[in-house]
């Protein structure tokens, strides 16, 4: 029969298309669905979107149409798609089609499949086959309940005198008599989980269910755990800790003092091959203790590990002590809290970075090198005798006399413990905690072993997002600040955006987010990871449209601009970097209601809302010098008329044409209230400090009218000169100068701020010995040391935003199209630069720009994937000196000339790689 179905199947394949397979172009490749998700288990959306990626190669060009086909099984496909078959739909969208099929349900597998015509009208061959799998997506799909050891009060206190909740073992065995045919776990937490079945744990995930609004929505987490279960006898086991949801989190201690004991919700699926189910679920018959060997684990303090509590096997069939455990108490599921299967990729272990060297402190200390400030854990495999425990702790920074800087940590612990149970070597990493660091001390291990680089290893977590940008160039200091950016983000991007990865924050906060969101998405995959977190961002919002500082929100119920307008920022950026119209959709509404707050807290559109202010712009005076010298209105005013300006952007994308005009006439009179209020008739700010803020504000927002903004660029110019060509710009300005500089012909002065070494500017820290984006431009420098502040991170990213500038304009690098469906390729030369490259994994594929300068040519390589065109502007003081591939004939099928000025070619190229000489620059 099911040779029949597959020949019936191919009859139709050929006969349907009327073609011969050997006239058929490449097939389509790297099927994703949603945002970037590809192949998942445990989707959380019904109504997906499917993206795909056309060949590299010289024959495809474009797509003039697509078909795609959705069934319920792979032999089904792609003759008889029994759940949706989209039919030949002319057109070039190879990006976030939307599926139009019948609602897909809780733990439905589909599978799908694309075909296109490229540019001639020719077919191409099936892509491979792609499948996803539904999570459970409503509450009523579970049936278990929550369960754990209940200590409502506990009497425990922390090393910071905070309540503290010891972590927990449950577990529970069950029998299975029946051939397996597939089995699926759906778990999640109100803390920190970790699952076993039979001794072996599932997945690599950590940290998880992971960190949003606990009271409004918790994400789950499916694995497949088929080939986990065993005919007879079989156990589950689940380790479970405080997290975010029980530990103390923020920097207010009544933010911690009542919160709730962890709790653990599962349902373990079984399917047989008779078609019989069975499910095992949490409920009051677990057991439960919390005499294991993680004896406190909360994720600013550390963990603390005693080996002689250990309970081998207890997570395995063989384990028999468990009579002595507790019943858990359980707690049915409040229909108020959303469970939804988790929506970006969890926190794991992403890279090992290997000890560089190891040191010694004056007073004797034993400090492991990694060589780079990172977010993670220290693995230890270290020789130890029974009794004694191994002390692991961590530094950013090192003080004079070698010892660990232990000041940006302020009140967070960080430190790990373990106690041995006999001699020997332990191979230990903590479960449920995480630090910033880049050196590792420990004491405690046997005295008379020599320490060994091997002994410690560097684990880097983050969440699982792939790097997709790559940037360098021939100067080794810039290429220092690409990495620090990068890991800046690798350190950041931890379940949510994160300001810092190491003290008593590591918070959502959402100004730092929106300042570097451009520069993050040039570098990293974060499409889902940012989608997800606004979700978190949409159901903090309050009813008066109040969007928080921080989300989770954790600090209280207040916005203030430049911060709260990530709500506005952060989905057009997304939309920009991916064309994914869901982030403006999703999204609109918050949005808009957003702007009507920003409207209620102004008069005749000058605002009066509070502002976090241009954060840490140095040399700063005034009362609250970490706030800038930017007054806050202004701030505030121009953070109204932008949001208001990308709102009526969006409106248009999403084609609400009465909004849009709303919102640009909405725009209009505030920039010109704004213009009026700040600003003189020669452009020069009217406000007590004039700042280079200010400026930027007015400039790269569009506030001013023609003549005056004309006039305010001059302005800028003369701020800048007069220090000395230095910045003078905090987290709200530094992002803005490369954009102004650059559309105000100023490249050069941009490159000039940008090479600078000494303070304030980006290559002093490189210069000071930094691995990653520091909090302050003089958070250390080798000739005075520590700033003295104890806020004071060596890993905050928010400086990092320049990496804009690196890619757009150096790489030369920029989406004219939302999601580069049209590329500019134009490099700016500057800077001394002999060389750079750079390098983006786009949603049609890799997008190169590379270009070399010597004293007689300029070559520019380029590659522009298939689906995309490019605008490449050149440099050229001769159109004769340009040569296109080798040849003087710079227009063919692919290429074509679109204007010519004076020292400036522009042309229009068709996907394919090229390379642009010229001669006698
Ligand atoms: C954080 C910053 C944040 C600021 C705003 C600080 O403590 O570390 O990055 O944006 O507070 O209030």
């Amino acid at each position: 029969m099911q040779h029949l179905i597959l020949l019936l199947i191919s009859i139709n394949f050929i006969g349907f298309f009327g073609c011969k397979p050997n006239d058929r172009v490449n097939k389509a490749n790297l099927l994703t669905i949603s945002e970037n998700c590809k192949n998942p288990i445990g989707f959380y959306n019904s109504r997906p979107t499917f993206s795909w990626k056309l060949p590299v190669n010289d024959l495809v060009k474009a797509q003039s149409a697509y078909t795609i086909v959705v069934a319920s099984s792979p032999d089904l496909l792609p003759g008889y798609p029994d759940v949706w078959n989209s039919g030949k739909v002319v057109s070039d969208q190879s990006t976030f089609v939307s599926y139009q099929g019948n609602p897909i349900n809780s733990r439905d597998k589909l599978y799908w499949q694309v075909q296109y015509w490229d540019q001639d009208n020719k077919i191409s061959d099936w892509s491979d086959v792609a499948n996803f799998e539904m999570g459970l997506l409503t509450n009523s799909d579970w049936i278990g309940n929550w369960i754990g050891i209940t200590n409502e009060t506990p009497k425990e206190k922390s090393r910071a005198n905070t309540p503290l909740f010891i972590p927990q073992y449950l577990r529970k065995e069950f029998a299975i008599d029946n051939h397996i045919k597939k089995a699926r776990l759906y778990i999640t937490a109100k803390g920190l989980f970790e699952a076993f079945l039979n001794g072996e744990k599932v997945g690599s995930d950590l940290m998880v269910p992971g960190w949003t609004p606990y009271a409004k929505r918790i994400e789950t987490l499916s694995y497949d755990v088929t080939n986990s279960i065993t005919h007879g006898k079989n156990a589950i086991g689940i380790t479970l800790a405080e997290g975010w949801y029980s530990g103390r989190i923020g920097y207010k201690r009544s933010q911690w003092t009542n919160t709730k004991p962890p709790k653990v919700l599962c349902q373990l699926e079984i399917e047989f091959s008779n078609g019989q189910k069975k499910v095992i679920f949490t409920d009051n018959t677990w057991k439960a203790t919390q005499q294991g060997p993680v004896r406190a684990s909360e994720i600013y303090d550390g963990e603390l590990y005693d080996a002689n509590m250990e309970l081998p096997g207890w997570s395995d069939t063989s384990f028999n002590e468990d009579e002595k455990w507790k019943t858990v108490v359980s707690e049915t599921l409040d229909k108020k809290v959303i469970l939804q299967p988790k929506r970006h990729l969890p926190v794991r272990v992403i890279d090992t970075l290997s000890t560089q060297s190891i040191l010694k402190s004056e007073s004797g200390e034993v400090i492991f090198d990694i060589g780079q400030n990172l977010a993670g854990l220290a693995s230890v495999q270290v020789p130890m005798l029974k009794g004694d425990t191994l002390v692991i702790n961590f530094g950013e920074m090192l003080n004079k006399d070698g010892s660990l800087h232990r000041k940006s940590y302020r009140s967070a612990h960080s430190t790990d413990y373990y106690i041995a149970k006999e001699d020997g070597v332990i191979n230990w990493q903590p479960q449920f905690t995480y630090h910033g660091f880049r050196y590792v001390q420990l004491s405690g291990f046997k005295k008379e072993m020599k320490p060994q680089k091997n002994w410690v290893n560097a684990l880097v977590m983050h969440s699982d997002f792939k790097i997709k940008g790559s940037f360098s160039s021939s100067n080794p200091k810039l290429n220092q600040l690409q990495n620090n950016i990068e890991w800046g983000l690798r350190s950041n991007f931890f379940e949510v955006p994160t300001d810092c990865p190491q003290r008593n924050e590591r918070l959502g906060f959402t100004g730092d987010a929106q300042v570097f969101s451009r520069a993050a998405l040039y570098n990293a995959e974060l499409q889902a990871f940012f989608m997800a977190w606004l979700q978190s961002m949409r159901e903090e919002q309050y009813e008066d449209n109040i969007i928080p500082v921080v989300i989770p929100n954790i600090i209280g119920k207040y916005s203030e601009s430049g911060w709260s307008d990530a709500a506005v920022i952060i989905p057009w950026e997304v939309y920009i970097s991916t064309g994914n119209k869901n982030a403006l959709s999703e999204n609109y509404d918050m949005i808009k209601r957003w702007v009507a707050y920003h409207q209620s807290q102004s008069n005749n559109y000058i605002s009066h809302m509070k502002s976090v202010g241009d954060w840490l712009q140095p040399y700063a005076t005034g009362e609250d010098p970490r706030r800038g010298d930017t007054p806050q209105p202004l701030i505030s005013t121009a953070y109204f008329a932008h949001a208001a300006w990308l709102t009526a952007q969006m409106a248009e994308v999403l084609g609400y044409h009465e909004d849009y005009n709303h919102y640009i006439e909405l725009y209009k009179s505030i920039s010109n209230a704004f213009e009026k209020q700040y600003f003189d008739e020669a452009g020069k700010l009217t406000t007590e400090k004039e700042t280079q803020t200010g400026y930027l504000l007015a400039l790269d927002f569009n506030l001013l009218s023609k003549n005056t903004k004309i006039k305010a660029a001059i302005h800028l110019k003369r701020l800048i000169h007069k220090a000395d060509n230095h910045l003078r710009t905090g987290f709200l300005g530094t992002p803005l100068l490369a954009p102004v500089l650059s559309e105000t012909n100023n490249t050069d002065l941009m490159y000039t701020l940008l090479l600078k070494e000494s303070y304030p500017s980006w290559l002093f820290s490189v210069n000071q010995g930094a691995t990653t984006m520091w909090e302050r431009w003089d958070s250390y420098s080798l000739e005075k040391g520590f700033e003295s502040e104890s806020m004071n991170s060596f890993n905050h990213y928010a400086y990092g935003a320049v990496g804009q500038f690196l890619y757009e304009r150096i790489a030369g690098i920029y989406p004219l199209k939302p999601g580069y469906k049209k590329v500019k390729i134009a490099p700016s030369i500057g800077g001394g630069l002999k060389w750079a490259k750079g390098e983006i994994e786009s949603p049609y594929g890799t997008i190169r720009s590379e270009w070399i300068l010597t004293d007689s040519k300029f070559e520019l390589q380029v590659v522009i994937p298939p689906n995309t065109t490019a605008d490449i502007i050149l440099p050229v003081i001769r159109a004769s000196d340009l040569l296109v591939n080798g040849y003087k004939d710079i227009e063919s099928k692919d290429v074509i000339l679109k204007s010519k000025k004076s020292d400036v070619i522009e042309l229009e190229v068709k996907a394919g790689s090229y390379k642009f000489t010229i001669n006698n620059i």
